[in-house]
């Protein structure tokens, strides 16, 4: 499709991409990527800053020319629109959502509000701006960032691959079901070019410690005790998140409009074996407990989550075969690099821990919904 003629020849250069959640863990490291690698597009950041969105984990990057952040929530029609046209918005890259599994069980209503509605009103968005007021070029992406929980949990064998039916059994994969059929409804109906990802489980740096890793993580260095849920036996394929950022944006590069693929990392563990793991990188490159006990010792088997999936495993086999991508990093060498982060960075998790983070952002741009442009 030809560039629409009421375009101007600046915008012409520019390929402009709407990041929704960039604040975020992935979001944050995906931003961080394309600034790096794509240097001559411009990104503009729409995050609400939920407990979850840290502006700290992008402030080395606040004032590059490239970079545009907008404090926002996806679900506010009048600004998402307005952000279409404003920036000519040619890309979507959409992780804004609520994404734990545990809160959403306690509170399902954000859940539904961000990851449906929001998901919707990014979409009419896009429809809007390319197809009814034809600013659509043969580069417009709308890329759906979801999770292979929707598929449900596996047993001892077998494979999540894209023809998986769904089967999302918490609030949270259910809501991202949801969004996950709203968006290839968009496709189906409207030939919005959208493309969607389904991934395990990452790990690595900015992860807010509420999920496992960097929770286990900041307990064993503080000699706190370290939960496992039921018997610690559920198995997840882990995924190192600057594996995950590159797969990302070779599927919105080069990957076929209304196609899904699954991202994984050939990586599955048992949650105790990952737990120990942890405690011993622990014991070999930090002071050892107060008690002279390996961390260890620090394991408390506790409550099971309620609903709690079995086995995730990825069949990544379509990705690799269409588009080449492979996860770079080994297990092995992801989790050394990811506990050297947090070692190395104590401070931003003191910062998450005790609430400062969220002023951060107050001290940055004052009280401006735009903060930067
Ligand atoms: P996260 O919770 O760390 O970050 C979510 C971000 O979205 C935060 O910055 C938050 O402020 C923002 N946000 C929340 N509600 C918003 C709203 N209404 N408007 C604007 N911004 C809002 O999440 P994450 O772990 O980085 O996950 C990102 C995406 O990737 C999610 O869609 C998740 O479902 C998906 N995913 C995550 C994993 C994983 O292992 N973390 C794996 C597969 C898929
Ligand atoms: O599979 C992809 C999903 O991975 C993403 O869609 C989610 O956004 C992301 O949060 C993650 O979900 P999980 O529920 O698998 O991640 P979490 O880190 O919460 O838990 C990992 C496993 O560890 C899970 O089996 C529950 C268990 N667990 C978790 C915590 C926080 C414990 O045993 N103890 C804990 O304290």
């Amino acid at each position: 499709m030809p560039l629409p003629i009421n375009l101007k020849k600046s915008e012409k250069m520019t390929y402009t991409v709407l990041v929704t959640g960039g604040s975020g863990f992935i979001g944050a490291n995906f931003v961080r990527h394309l600034l790096t690698e794509r240097p001559d597009w411009r990104v503009v950041n729409l995050d609400k800053l939920t407990y979850a969105g840290n502006q700290a984990n992008l402030a080395d990057l606040a004032d590059h020319p490239a970079y545009t952040f907008v404090h926002g929530d996806i679900c506010d029609q009048a600004l998402v629109t307005d952000l279409f046209r404003r920036h000519n918005v040619q890309a979507v890259v959409h992780f804004a959502a609520e994404s734990h599994v545990d809160r959403s069980i306690t509170g399902p209503d954000a859940f539904i509000r961000t990851n449906i509605n929001g998901t919707f009103v990014l979409l009419e968005a896009a429809r809007t701006y390319w197809q009814v007021q034809e600013r659509q070029t043969e580069r417009s992406r709308f890329l759906h960032v979801s999770t292979d929980e929707v598929y449900g949990s596996l047993g001892s064998t077998g494979y999540f691959t894209e023809e998986t039916p769904y089967d999302p059994r918490s609030p949270y994969s259910a809501s991202k079901a949801s969004s996950d059929h709203l968006v290839r409804a968009y496709f189906h109906t409207y030939d919005l070019p959208v493309l969607l990802t389904n991934c395990s489980n990452n790990y690595g740096p900015y992860q807010f410690p509420e999920k496992l890793i960097p929770l286990v993580l900041n307990n064993a260095q503080h000699g706190k005790p370290l939960p496992i849920y039921g018997d610690g036996q559920n198995v997840r394929d882990w995924l190192y998140v600057v594996d995950h950022c590159e797969a990302i944006a070779l599927v919105l590069e080069q990957g076929r409009v209304g196609e899904s693929y699954n991202i994984g990392g050939h990586n599955e563990k048992k949650n105790l074996e990952i737990v120990e793991l942890l405690c011993d990188l622990l014991d070999k490159k930090i002071a050892p407990l107060p008690s002279g006990e390996p961390r260890r010792s620090l394991i408390t088997f506790v409550r099971d989550r309620l609903g709690h999936d079995r086995r995730y495993a990825i069949d990544a086999s379509k990705i690799e075969r269409e588009l080449g991508w492979r996860p770079r990093f080994t297990f092995e060498q992801g989790i050394e690099q990811a506990v050297d982060w947090y070692l190395a960075n104590r401070a931003w998790m003191e910062g998450v821990l005790d609430g400062s983070y969220q002023k951060y952002y107050d001290s940055m741009y004052g009280e401006s919904i735009e903060a930067k442009e």
